[in-house]
């Protein structure tokens, strides 16, 4: 009977997952398969930590090459995460004829048209289900089905740390840094978790999607991106007055033959979809030409949910394996060479909603002052609170706007921060709220 085999290399948190389901439904798999698969051999740095899975003896090795020259290994699965070696270990198992799984979302994101042609030129599949959204099929959903749609917009949760902090800030009141490092004991975040606080995480995930949903290339550099760094307490509450949440999304929205993307904090209406998406929990709100919209959801995160979208592309390649066919669904929604450059909006062309906190003097006239600039501007104020008073010092005075460009509100609060009874940087956080 034909086996498929596996070399896995990385044997850290979702490659212990990865073990650990297919020990567990190897048998379910092989039914749904027609064959079994046979996991050959695991190459990690590390072969003396013990993990929460026992493998057969002799299979962990230090040595990659002991997977790179088994003829009898088919498809290589990279759990190592970052640049190096992720990529040279890919590239190798390409030029070598096998078939590649990863979850690896910056290399992808940096050096996917690398790996892609050389997968183009080896006939192999790349499986990368595992590196958007961990176990939300959102990959197969954007190329397979969602195939005869244009994709008009994407609103989306992709980053498990920033969801988690900023649903304990909301929902318990605990400061960022104390959840942050819940997050990491929980194994959500990246090895350096700036990448998740900064949206550098999001950004790679998003250019994925983007290549996928648009069939172009994204530079994650071209993409304005912000982090959730800058989240206060006072924000998350006061948001809670307008009626919103807090959520870092990265949104992609179709306009005519250009495309505008962003990540950044975003307040969505408490009934949204997307604002009741808690905890590690990613999310994916698209809306197809002629779907209309889909909502995806589940953990973004994690040993076991992500494993299940890794053995899922193992299973899909090993398929084809045994039907002798490569190819069969192109990496990124159009063949390679289809692939064009994205044409982004500039993102001072953007028009969108604002909520501003001011930090300003408690004395008659400041409220003329500001929405005086903000008039100017041609921004157009939808809603103003102003909490307490003091006869000294700044207290809180925020707002909410119309739609405005990104290029008059960042004018008009430059000249706001510059009034002498401004007394503090004001607080600027974008709003997603088709009622505004
Ligand atoms: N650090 C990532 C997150 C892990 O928090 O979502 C999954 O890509």
């Amino acid at each position: 009977m034909r086996t498929i085999g596996l070399g896995l290399i990385g044997f850290g948190t979702v490659g212990t997952g990865v073990v650990r389901l297919l020990k567990e439904y190897g048998t379910l798999i092989e039914k749904r398969l027609g064959a079994p698969l046979v996991l050959k051999r695991i190459a990690d740095a590390d072969t003396k930590r013990k993990r929460p899975v026992r493998v057969p003896p002799g299979i962990l090795t230090s040595d990659v090459s002991a997977i790179m020259n088994d003829p009898d290994i088919d498809i290589v699965i990279e759990l190592v995460g970052g640049y190096e070696p992720a990529r040279s270990f890919i590239l190798e198992a390409i030029g070598r004829g096998k078939h590649v799984v990863t979850a690896n979302k910056a290399l992808l994101a940096t050096y996917g048209d690398e790996i892609f042609r050389a997968a183009q030129e080896s006939r192999v599949d790349v499986g990368f289900e595992a590196s958007v959204g961990g176990t939300i099929p959102i990959i197969k959903t954007l190329k397979e089905a969602l195939v005869a749609n244009e994709i008009n917009s994407i609103m989306a949760i992709m980053n498990g740390t920033c969801n988690y902090i900023l649903t304990k800030m909301t929902d318990e009141g605990k400061p960022f840094e104390t959840v942050l490092k819940e997050a990491q004991r929980l194994g959500f975040a990246e090895a350096d978790p700036t990448f998740d606080i900064e949206g550098i995480d999001t950004a790679h995930k998003l250019a994925i999607t983007l290549s996928l949903a648009y069939g172009k290339r994204v530079r994650i550099d071209d993409v304005y991106r912000e982090g959730i760094a800058g989240i206060s307490q006072q924000d998350i509450e006061f948001a809670g007055e307008f009626g919103y949440r807090i959520k870092l999304l990265a949104l992609a929205f179709k306009r005519g033959d250009r495309v505008e993307a962003r990540i950044h904090p975003t307040m969505i209406p408490r009934d949204h979809l997307l604002a009741n998406v808690d905890s590690n929990f990613n999310a994916f709100h698209i809306t197809g030409s002629a779907s209309g919209p889909v909502f995806l959801y589940g953990q973004g995160a994690g040993s076991i949910p992500t494993a299940s979208a890794v053995v899922s592309d193992i299973v899909d390649i090993a398929r084809e394996i045994l039907k002798g066919v490569t190819g069969r669904v192109p990496y990124r929604s159009l063949g390679e060479d289809e692939l064009g450059d994205i044409d982004l909006v500039p993102f001072e062309d953007v028009e969108t909603n604002y909520y501003f906190r001011f930090m300003a003097a408690d004395r008659a006239g400041v409220l003329s002052k500001i929405s005086g600039i903000l008039g100017d501007k041609n921004i157009s104020i939808a809603a103003v609170i102003q909490k307490g008073r003091k006869k000294m010092g700044a207290v809180p005075v925020v707002m909410t706007t119309h739609k405005a460009k990104e290029r008059a509100v960042r004018e008009a609060l430059t000249e706001i921060d510059r009034l002498d009874v401004v007394q503090a940087k004001t607080i600027l956080i974008r709003i997603e709220d088709e009622r505004l």
